[in-house]
């Protein structure tokens, strides 16, 4: 039965997990643990990790582990293919995020399939379309600057907490309609959510977000606006509004979507900067090839992954996989194939270009894409313009913290 966003209930998919829980179709030379996400290795150096899995690993595997057994894909080819293909790899409840039974949404527009996907998607294409995007660029550079300008004459900062996490969130409060006073008080409701190990922490958090988003949701309605929340609130489908639950889903899924991958990626690529001083000075000295800069860049340290669920029986490399089976295509190991981009983990700044699946593709390609490219752009322009020389504060261990979203876990920087 297709699902209902607009009446949710819990859908019923089997979570299987660890090396018990392998279907009988899977051949056992194919079952693997290759602890993507959280094994040592991973942990230690996850881009070179990601790189090496092309060498240590077959191209598809069953892999187990305590979270959730899937097939995995590494090839380019392969992931364009099951992020292409929604009638054989379904999106319905292939997401990982929790929720509770007794108040369930559907996070949208990511948890439906075409045909009825593109309805919820079109609500908000105008405002994430290339050229929606340029009216935030003028903002986005103001907020860049003004958190460049509050650390610039310190000699140093912690790069996470000063800037790639107050960034997304300062550019989310915009794009929502949310005030700017918010800004600390949703930089700490996100470092709680997104990265305490402490499960109550973490509720506690999304039990304040989740009230503040459904109050200025209502807010929204009675007072609207060209922001976001408005446009979503007001929204009709198929002559229809949406149901509370179909606007607190979408609201939601773009905080989640949108703050802790700009954030990851941030703190990957300043990693590198402040690690590669002559890199620094190549950007910096070909202003004209930054939107190749940034592409590159993204490719290299992409950060996230596609799940997806098997509805029709498919083969990928002579590797059958059946309805109920779970599919995850490593985006981050995709970008590192080295069949399409030779020498994966040069940054080369002149690379021919291909596509990078850094945002997925096909119907469900990130909605913030074009935003996420430009946040990513301001950040380096307006940066570099300021604090051109920097490193890492001498004696830091970086650690990489385990989880969907690939990132250091804290930055100090010295200049
Ligand atoms: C560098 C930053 C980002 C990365 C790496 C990223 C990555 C992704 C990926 C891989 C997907 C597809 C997931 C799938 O196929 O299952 C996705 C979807 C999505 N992302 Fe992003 N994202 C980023 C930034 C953003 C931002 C800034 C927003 C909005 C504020 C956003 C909103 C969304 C939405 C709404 C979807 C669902 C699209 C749909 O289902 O049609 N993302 N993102």
């Amino acid at each position: 039965m297709a699902i209902d966003p607009a009446r949710p209930v819990p859908p019923v998919f089997p979570r299987l997990v660890g090396p018990e829980q392998v279907p009988a179709h899977v051949p056992p030379k194919l079952v693997r643990a290759a602890g993507i996400t959280t094994g040592e290795a991973f942990l230690a150096a996850p881009h070179a990790y990601m790189a090496a899995l092309h060498e240590t690993m077959p191209p598809v595997w069953y892999d187990v582990n305590p979270y959730c057994n899937a097939w995995q894909l590494i090839k380019h080819q392969d992931a364009l293919y099951m992020l292409r293909h929604h009638e054989i790899f379904s999106n319905e409840g292939a997401t990982p995020f929790p929720r509770d039974p007794d108040d369930y949404f559907y996070f949208l527009p990511i948890e439906v399939d075409p045909p009825l996907h593109r309805k919820y998607r079109g609500i908000l294409e105008p405002i994430f379309s290339p050229t929606g995007v340029l009216a935030l660029e003028a903002k986005i550079r103001s907020l860049a600057r003004e958190l460049i300008d509050r650390v610039r004459d310190q000699g140093g900062c912690e790069f996470t907490t000063d800037f790639g996490r107050p960034l997304p969130v300062s550019v989310f409060l915009d794009l929502m309609g949310l005030p700017q006073e918010m800004r600390d008080t949703f930089v700490s409701w996100a470092v709680d959510l997104l990265h305490s190990q402490d499960r109550e922490v973490m509720g506690r958090a999304m039990a304040a977000i989740t009230t503040y988003l459904k109050e200025a949701i209502e807010e929204k309605r009675r007072r609207p606006d060209e922001r976001v929340i408005s446009r979503i609130a007001q929204a009709r489908i198929d002559g229809r509004p949406l149901s509370p639950p179909e606007v607190f889903g979408y609201v939601c899924f773009l905080f989640i979507g949108g703050l802790d991958t700009v954030f990851a990626t941030l703190n990957h690529i300043w990693l590198w900067l402040a690690e590669h001083p002559e890199r620094r000075r190549e950007i910096l000295a070909e202003p004209e090839n930054i939107d190749n800069q940034v592409e590159e860049l993204l490719r290299v340290f992409s950060v996230t992954f596609s799940g997806r669920m098997v509805v029709r029986e498919v083969e990928i490399r002579g590797v059958r996989m059946l309805p109920g089976d779970r599919v995850t295509a490593v985006l981050p190991a995709c970008n590192l194939d080295p069949e399409v981009f030779p020498d994966p983990l040069r940054v080369d700044f002149h690379r021919p270009r291909k596509p990078i699946l850094t945002f997925a593709a096909g119907p469900h390609t990130c909605l913030g894409a074009h935003l996420a490219r430009l946040e990513v752009k301001v950040a380096l322009q307006e940066w570099l313009a300021r604090i051109p020389d920097f490193s890492l504060r001498p004696g830091t261990r970086i650690v990489y913290r385990p989880g969907g979203v690939v990132g250091p876990e804290r930055l100090p920087l010295q200049w």
